[in-house]
C-alpha cells in the first residue's frame, strides 16, 4: 500500500506483510500483518520506527515517494524488536540522521542488536519532550509492552499517540483506518493480538492506562505499529484494553484436546455436553485442527480450560505439551482447569497436564480423570459428572 497521510504532514510509510503465517509462534494464517512506520514532516522531519530488514527497500521507496531520505533529521526508535528495527542500520546509512532517539533500555538494546559505531544515539527519559519545530514529541516509557525498551511517542499538537506494539492487531489490509472495518470484528482481532502478545504484561497495562488517565492526555488518534490506526474509535480500544487487562471472564469453557484413536475425544464431548446443558458457552478445539494461538484467542475471556490427551510414551501427546508450554507462558489469571484422557496401561497424561495447570495458577475443582482404552456409558457418565462440577465452579467464578 502506498504512503498515506494520516494527519496533515504526517504519513503512514509502513509495509504490509500479506503472507506472514507465523509470528514467533503466533499463527497469522489468513491474517498477515503490517509493520507501521510513520513520517512526520516538520522543521525536524522525523521517522518513527522502521520495518523488518527484508522490507528495507519497501520502506525506502515509501519514504522516497514523499521526501529524499537525506531530508530526514531524526529517527525515533520506539521499540527494538526486529519487526520494527531490522531496517534501522540501512535507514541510518541512507539518512545519516542528526539524532536517533530511544529509551535508555532502547539504547542498550540497539547496541546489543546492531553493535553500531558512530550512530548519533540520544536517550530520552520517561516524560521527556523534544521539539520538531511546529510539533513536540512527548515520550512515555512502556517497559515490557512489549519489551523492556518499548516507549510511546505522543504528539500533543495532533493529539496523536504513536503506541508501538500496544493497541495493534495482526491484520494485513489495504484499509488502514478503524472506521473502514467492522468495529466488533476489529476488536476481536485486537483481543486475539492482545492475548497472544500482551497478556503476560496485563498488570503493567493497567498501570499504563492509569498513567495515561492521570496525565490527562487528549487522544484523537492512536497509531500502533501493527494493523489499523484508531482515528474514529480510539476510546474503544482504550476501554477494550482495560477489559482485556482486567481479564474479565465469561461463563465459557475451552476444551482443547488431542486424541489417538478417538477415546479421549469421546470423553471431551461428554464433558462438553454437560457444560452446555448447564448453559456454559463451549468451544471444543482439536490441536490437530487449531493452532495454539487460536486456542488462546478463544480462551481469552473463558473461565475454564479443559485439557485432554491420551497417555503416550508415559506422557501427554506432543501437541498438548506444546499448547501447555505456550499457554503457561501467557500467564492467564484467575482460571479454572481440568485434565482428562484415555490410557492403555500406565496413564500418566491427565496427572501431568493437571500439574502444569496447577503450576500456571489454575484452580482444579476435580481430580484428573482417566479411562482405560475405550470409554463405556458409565465412563462417559463420569465425564459428565466432571462437566457438571466444572459448570458450577465456572458460575461461581464469573458471579464474583
Ligand atoms: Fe511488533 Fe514487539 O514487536
Amino acid at each position: 500500500m502506498p504512503a498515506m497521510e494520516i494527519r496533515k504532514g504526517i504519513y503512514w510509510v509502513g509495509v504490509t506483510d500479506w503472507n506472514l503465517q507465523n509470528f514467533h509462534g503466533y499463527a497469522l494464517a489468513r491474517r498477515g500483518t503490517t509493520y507501521n512506520a510513520y513520517l512526520v514532516l516538520d522543521d525536524k522531519t522525523t521517522l518513527f520506527d522502521t520495518v523488518p530488514v527484508k522490507f528495507k527497500w519497501d520502506l525506502y521507496h515509501q519514504i522516497r515517494s514523499l521526501v529524499r531520505l537525506e531530508e530526514i533529521d531524526y529517527i525515533v526508535v520506539n521499540h527494538v524488536e526486529m519487526d520494527h528495527s531490522g531496517a534501522l542500520p540501512f535507514m541510518v546509512d541512507k539518512i545519516s540522521p542528526e539524532k536517533i532517539f530511544s529509551s535508555p533500555m532502547g539504547e542498550k538494546s540497539v547496541h546489543a542488536h546492531f553493535h553500531p559505531s558512530g550512530w548519533p544515539l540520544e536517550t530520552v527519559k520517561d516524560g521527556q519532550s523534544i521539539s520538531l519545530g511546529q510539533r513536540n514529541v512527548h515520550f512515555m516509557e512502556t517497559r515490557m509492552l512489549h519489551w523492556p525498551d518499548s516507549m510511546f511517542s505522543y504528539i500533543p499538537e495532533e493529539k496523536l499517540l504513536i503506541s508501538s506494539d500496544a493497541f495493534g492487531q495482526n491484520i494485513a489490509t489495504s484499509k488502514i483506518f478503524d472506521d473502514q472495518h467492522d468495529l466488533n470484528q476489529l476488536l476481536r482481532e485486537a483481543r486475539h493480538y492482545y492475548t497472544n502478545i500482551i497478556l503476560p504484561y496485563s498488570p503493567l497495562v493497567l498501570k499504563l492506562l492509569d498513567r495515561v488517565m492521570e496525565a490527562g492526555l487528549e487522544i484523537d488518534m492512536i497509531a500502533p505499529d501493527h494493523g489499523v490506526i484508531w482515528r474514529t474509535h480510539p476510546e474503544k480500544i482504550l476501554s477494550a484494553y482495560q477489559e482485556f487487562a482486567e481479564q474479565k471472564l465469561k461463563p465459557k469453557a475451552v476444551l482443547v484436546f488431542d486424541t489417538m484413536w478417538g477415546s479421549t475425544e469421546k470423553m471431551v464431548k461428554a464433558v462438553a455436553d454437560a457444560l452446555q446443558a448447564e448453559g456454559i458457552d463451549v468451544r471444543v478445539m482439536s490441536l490437530k485442527s487449531f493452532h495454539h494461538s487460536d486456542v488462546m484467542g478463544e480462551f481469552s475471556d473463558g473461565a475454564a480450560l479443559v485439557c485432554a490427551s491420551p497417555t503416550h510414551n508415559n506422557g501427554m501427546l506432543p501437541l498438548m505439551a506444546d499448547f501447555l508450554t505456550y499457554m503457561k507462558g501467557l500467564k492467564p489469571r484467575n482460571r479454572i482447569g481440568a485434565a482428562l484422557g484415555s490410557y492403555g496401561w500406565s496413564g500418566e497424561a491427565p496427572g501431568a497436564m493437571a500439574k502444569i495447570l496447577e503450576e500456571a495458577g489454575f484452580e482444579l475443582p476435580q481430580n484428573p480423570l482417566r479411562v482405560q482404552f475405550v470409554p463405556n456409558h458409565e465412563h462417559l457418565a463420569e465425564c459428565k459428572k466432571l462437566g457438571l462440577a466444572l459448570a458450577e465452579a465456572i458460575k461461581n467464578k464469573v458471579s464474583k
